[in-house]
C-alpha cells in the first residue's frame, strides 16, 4: 500500500511537469497513462492486493489520480487543437477565400450609367446640383416668375422652415447652377432625383429621376439638338428606333418640343404603354430661351443652346419592360437582381 501511494505521487509529479507539445506526444501520453494497458488501469488492478479495510481509501486516491491524469489529457488536447487551427490560418495562404455574395445594380442606376456613357462619348460631362433647391434656381431663373401658370404643371414640395426652399421639381435647376458658374462652351448632362407632390400609383410617384442635358456654344441649332437626341436613342434602343418631335411649351426653351420614340414594347402596333398610339414620349427639349442666357450674363446674340430633360424611369420602362413605378422603390430583391447592362 505504502509503495503504491509513493508510486502514485511520483506519477502525479511526472504528469504535472509535462509541457504539452504536439499531437504525437499527446497520443503517447494517452497510451501510457489512460490506455487499456496503461498505468491507471494497472493501478486499479492492484486493488485486489489491497486489504479490505483500506480498499475504500485507496479507491478514492486512485479515482482522484485518474481524474488528474484525464484533466491533463483534455488540457493538452485543447491546446493542440487551437495551435493546429491557428497555424492553419496563419500559414496556409493557398486556401481559397470565402466568397463574398455580389449585389446587383439598381435598374435606375444601370440606365443612368448608360445615359452618362452615351453622352460622354459626345463630349458631355456630368454636372450636379442640390435636391433641396431655392426658388430662383428651380423656377425664376428658368423664366418661370412667381404666379406664372406653368408653375402649376409641377406640384412642388415646399420646405416649412423657409418659403424660398423646395425639393427640386426637375433637373433643369442644374442648368441654372451651371450657367451661373461656367461660361460657354457648356456641354453637360445632369442625372438626378426630382420630387413632385403626386399621389403614388403605378404611373406616378412623389420622386423619380431625370437627366438634364445642356449645350451652349456659338452656332448651336435645332438640327444639333435633333441629331444629338437621335444618336442617343439609337445607342440606347438600337438602330431601328424611330423618333418624332411634337411642338410643346416650356418657359425656358423656345421653340420647345417633346420627343417620342416608337414603342419598344409593342413595336408600334399599339399597347397599354403607348396608349395604342405606337409612340411613347421620353423627353422634353428645346432651344435655350434667350432670356435665360441673359439671366446669367451670356450674350444671346453670340451664343445659342439646346436643352433637354428625360425621365430615367421611362427609359427603364421601355428597356426592361417595368410597368409599375412603385417597383423601383420597394427594395424587393427578387425584382432588383434581374437586371444587367452593357456598361
Ligand atoms: N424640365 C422639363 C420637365 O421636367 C423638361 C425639359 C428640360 C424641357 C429641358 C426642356 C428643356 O418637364
Amino acid at each position: 500500500m505504502e509503495q503504491l501511494l509513493q508510486q502514485i505521487e511520483a506519477y502525479k509529479q511526472e504528469i504535472a511537469a509535462i509541457v504539452p507539445n504536439g499531437a504525437d506526444s499527446l497520443e503517447a501520453y494517452r497510451i501510457k497513462f489512460l490506455g487499456t494497458k496503461g498505468i491507471v488501469k494497472n493501478l486499479f488492478g492492484e486493488m485486489r492486493n489491497v486489504p479490505n479495510d483500506k480498499k475504500k481509501e485507496f479507491g478514492q486516491i486512485l479515482n482522484e489520480f485518474k481524474q488528474f491524469a484525464e484533466a491533463k489529457y483534455e488540457e493538452w488536447k485543447q491546446s493542440t487543437a487551437i495551435s493546429h487551427q491557428s497555424s492553419k490560418n496563419e500559414i496556409d495562404l493557398t486556401l481559397p477565400g470565402n466568397a463574398l455574395p455580389l449585389g446587383t445594380r439598381h435598374p435606375i442606376s444601370l440606365v443612368r450609367n448608360e445615359i452618362v456613357h452615351i453622352f460622354g462619348r459626345l463630349g458631355f460631362s456630368v454636372a450636379e446640383g442640390p435636391e433641396i433647391e431655392d426658388d430662383w434656381h428651380n423656377f425664376t431663373a428658368l423664366n418661370l416668375p412667381e404666379n406664372h401658370p406653368a408653375r402649376d404643371m409641377q406640384d412642388t414640395f415646399y420646405i416649412n422652415q423657409n418659403p424660398d426652399w423646395l425639393l427640386r421639381t426637375h433637373t433643369s435647376s442644374v442648368q441654372a447652377r451651371v450657367m451661373e458658374k461656367q461660361k460657354p462652351p457648356i456641354r453637360i448632362i445632369c442625372p438626378g432625383r426630382v420630387y413632385r407632390n403626386e399621389t403614388i400609383s403605378a404611373r406616378a410617384h412623389c420622386f423619380f429621376h431625370q437627366t438634364e442635358g445642356l449645350y451652349v456654344d456659338e452656332n448651336v441649332s435645332f438640327a444639333d439638338l435633333k441629331q444629338t437626341l437621335y444618336f442617343f436613342v439609337q445607342e440606347m434602343f438600337g438602330k431601328d428606333v424611330k423618333i418624332r418631335f411634337r411642338p410643346s411649351y416650356f418657359p425656358f426653351t423656345e421653340p420647345s418640343a417633346e420627343m417620342d420614340i416608337n414603342c419598344r414594347i409593342c413595336g408600334g402596333v399599339g399597347c397599354n404603354v403607348c396608349k395604342h398610339t405606337g409612340w411613347v414620349e421620353i423627353l422634353g427639349s428645346g432651344m435655350v430661351h434667350p432670356k435665360m442666357l441673359e439671366n446669367f450674363g451670356i450674350d444671346s446674340n453670340k451664343y445659342t443652346g439646346f436643352a433637354f430633360g428625360m425621365g430615367i424611369e421611362r427609359i427603364c420602362q421601355l428597356k426592361y419592360r417595368i410597368n409599375d413605378l412603385r417597383l423601383y422603390s420597394q427594395n424587393d430583391v427578387r425584382f432588383l437582381k434581374q437586371f444587367t447592362s452593357a456598361v
